[in-house]
């Protein structure tokens, strides 16, 4: 089963798939706008729609590595990267969406409802700290920033996640709807949690190594 799993998803098509499966989204977000789909306040739609889509994608990529190592698919690994950027791209267009629907791209009143709505805040210091990741996704960059360095800065994501939910709960909870907010905050900290367990496991495991006596050639 795994092994099938494995070898489905290393084919030449397994990427391109993705890829166009990612842009479905946005694709449908743009054929709504412009037929008229989007209901009474178009503006307000486009700028959820894209900011539930990058949280979408932001737990999707999260899942990468628990289902990777969960369900026996190494594999699933080459796919991670592209599901990030995808991450970044909705957020962009989300914020893109706010600056020209809410703000009119008048960088002035931008900056100005920034600083002056918390939850924009949070919402912005999510897209700056994701920004740096979605840039060295690409081997080159990996190259020359180095695997130790690459993987310190890629943490970032947890933080990211952090300040994801603080931008969507602080949101809804100016409208008192918290529902959607409580499923995403489980799934987050589900992921994470399953993070930290394994890490915990790995450095108990490392250090029980480490307390036993060296091998001699009695005991090797
Ligand atoms: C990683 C970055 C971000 C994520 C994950 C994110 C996610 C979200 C989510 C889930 C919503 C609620 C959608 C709904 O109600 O269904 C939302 C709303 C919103 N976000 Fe973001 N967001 C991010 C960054 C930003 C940035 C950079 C800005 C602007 C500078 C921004 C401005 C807004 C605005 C204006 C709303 C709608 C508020 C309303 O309709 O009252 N967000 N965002």
């Amino acid at each position: 089963m795994t092994t099938a799993g494995n070898a489905f998803l290393l084919r030449p098509w397994v990427k391109p798939l993705l890829f166009v499966l990612c842009l479905l989204p946005l694709a449908w977000l743009v054929v709504g706008a412009l037929t008229d789909r989007l209901g009474a306040n178009p503006a307000e739609a486009l700028i959820r729609s894209t900011g539930d889509w990058t949280l979408r994608f932001l737990c999707i990529t999260l899942a990468v590595t628990p289902a990777r190592v969960v369900c026996g698919l190494p594999a699933l690994a080459r796919l991670r990267r592209m599901l990030g950027v995808f991450t970044w791209f909705y957020a962009a267009w989300h914020l893109a969406a706010y600056a020209w629907l809410d703000m009119g791209f008048d960088l002035t009143e931008i900056v100005r409802d920034i600083i002056k709505r918390p939850f924009i805040l949070v919402g912005f210091a999510a897209f700056l700290l994701l920004t740096p990741l979605a840039a060295t996704s690409f081997n080159a960059a990996i190259r020359a920033l180095g695997a130790v360095r690459w993987r310190r800065l890629h943490r970032l994501v947890y933080g990211i996640a952090f300040l994801a939910l603080v931008h969507f709960l602080w949101m809804r909870s100016a409208k008192n709807d918290l529902a959607e907010v409580a499923i995403y905050a489980a799934i987050v900290s589900g992921l994470l949690g399953w993070r930290l367990a394994r890490w915990w496991r790995e450095r108990r495991a490392a250090l029980s190594q480490r307390a036993q006596p060296p091998a001699t050639c009695f005991n090797r």
